[in-house]
C-alpha cells in the first residue's frame, strides 16, 4: 500500500491517471489532490481535480490548490492538446469545489513533517509546487518516502525534439527537484510513455463499456486524439500520466534503470532532461531511476480490470489483437 499524494495539472491523461489509481484501493491511498498550472490554469485544474473527484465518486479526498504560474518565470503559453478548459471541452456536471484552507506547499511541509519517510509524491505535472515545497522546509526531502513522476525523457520530446512539457513548462523547479536529495525519484518519461498507446479500438471499447468513467475517459479524449492526428497522422493517443499509476499499482509493468540526471534551464535546449545511465557514465552518481520499458499488454491488462472488471477478458483479447507483434 502506497500512501500517495498526486500533483496534477488536470488535464486528460491525469484523469485518467486518477482514476486509475482510485481503482485500486488495496495498492494506493490517495491521501490528497494538489493542482498545479500547467496544461491548463491554475482554476481550471483545480475546478477539474473536482470534477473528476465527483466522476469517480471520491469527493473525500481533500484537495489543496497549487501555484498559478512556474517558479521564476512566465508561463509560456503553447498550443494545449488538453482543450480550454482543461478536459477535452466537454460538458459535464462540475465537481462542487470545497477547497481546503493551507496551499498545496503548506499542506505537503505539514504531511511529510507529520509522517516521516511514509509519504510518496506523485507528480503528474510541472514540478513548481514540490520545488516550492523544497525551497521551503529543509527537511522536506528527507522527510517524503519517494516520488514517483511522469516527466522528461532519455531520447525524445514533445516540446522541442528534446524537452518533456512538465519539465519544460518550469525547468527551473525540475532543477531544483532533482538536485535536491530525494531518497527516490523514479523518472517515468516520453521513452515509455510513446509505448502506452491507446487505439482506437480500446477507445471504443471504453464507449461501449458504458460506465460514467468509461464514458467520460471517452468523452474527453476526442480532442486528444484529433491533436495526434492532427499533428503526427497517428490514430490514438498516448496515456503519459498513466503509467505512474499502473506502476504504484504493479511495477513490473516498467523497466528501470539507475541514472544521474540534470536539466537545463537555458538554451535551444531548455527544459531538457538529460540522462546519464551509470552503467554507462561511471563517474556520475545515481540521483534517480529512469524508465526505460514498459509491458504494454500488462499496462493495458491492468487499466481495463482495474477500472471495469467486468470486461476482463473482453479487454485482454482486444489488446492481444491491438499489440499481436
Ligand atoms: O508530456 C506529458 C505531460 O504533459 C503529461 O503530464 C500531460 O498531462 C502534460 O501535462
Ligand atoms: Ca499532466
Amino acid at each position: 500500500m502506497e500512501r500517495v499524494i498526486i500533483d496534477t495539472d488536470p488535464g486528460i491523461d491525469d484523469a485518467m491517471a486518477i482514476f486509475l489509481a482510485a481503482s485500486a484501493p488495496d495498492r494506493i491511498s490517495i491521501e490528497a489532490l494538489i493542482t498545479v498550472n500547467g496544461n491548463t490554469d491554475i482554476d481550471n485544474a483545480t475546478q477539474n481535480a473536482f470534477t473528476i473527484l465527483t466522476i469517480c465518486e471520491r469527493e473525500d479526498i481533500p484537495v489543496y490548490k497549487g501555484r498559478s504560474k512556474p517558479l521564476k518565470r512566465e508561463v509560456r503559453m503553447c498550443e494545449s492538446s488538453h482543450g480550454d478548459d482543461g478536459l477535452g471541452n466537454v460538458k459535464v456536471n462540475k465537481g462542487k469545489i470545497v477547497l481546503q484552507k493551507e496551499t498545496a506547499e503548506e499542506y505537503m511541509v505539514r504531511a511529510a513533517r507529520e509522517n516521516k519517510g511514509i509519504l510518496t509524491l506523485m507528480p503528474i505535472g510541472p514540478l513548481t509546487n514540490i520545488a516550492g515545497a523544497v525551497l521551503r522546509d529543509e527537511n522536506f526531502a528527507k522527510n517524503i518516502k519517494r516520488i514517483v513522476l511522469m516527466g522528461g525523457a532519455e531520447h525524445c520530446g514533445n516540446m522541442s525534439p528534446t524537452a518533456e512539457f512538465n519539465f519544460w513548462h518550469d525547468p527551473e523547479a525540475a532543477k531544483i527537484v532533482f538536485e535536491a536529495g530525494f531518497e527516490e525519484i523514479i523518472m517515468v518519461g516520453l521513452d515509455v510513455t510513446r509505448k502506452a498507446f491507446m487505439t482506437p479500438a480500446m477507445r471504443e471499447l471504453l464507449y461501449q463499456i458504458n460506465t460514467p468513467i468509461s464514458r467520460f475517459i471517452h468523452q474527453i479524449t476526442r480532442i486528444y486524439v484529433d491533436s495526434y492526428w492532427n499533428k503526427l497522422k497517428n490514430l490514438g493517443c498516448e496515456l503519459c500520466d498513466v503509467l505512474v499509476s499502473a506502476f504504484l499499482i504493479d511495477e513490473s509493468v516498467l523497466k528501470i534503470k539507475e541514472a544521474f540526471v540534470e536539466i537545463e534551464t537555458d538554451g535551444i535546449c531548455c527544459g531538457t532532461s538529460v540522462v546519464y545511465s551509470v552503467d554507462i557514465w561511471t563517474g556520475k552518481k545515481k540521483n534517480c531511476y529512469v524508465a526505460y520499458d514498459l509491458d504494454v499488454k500488462t499496462f493495458f491488462g491492468l487499466f481495463f480490470e482495474k477500472q471495469f472488471p467486468a470486461f476482463k477478458e473482453t479487454a485482454e483479447a482486444l489488446i492481444e489483437h491491438e499489440y499481436r507483434v
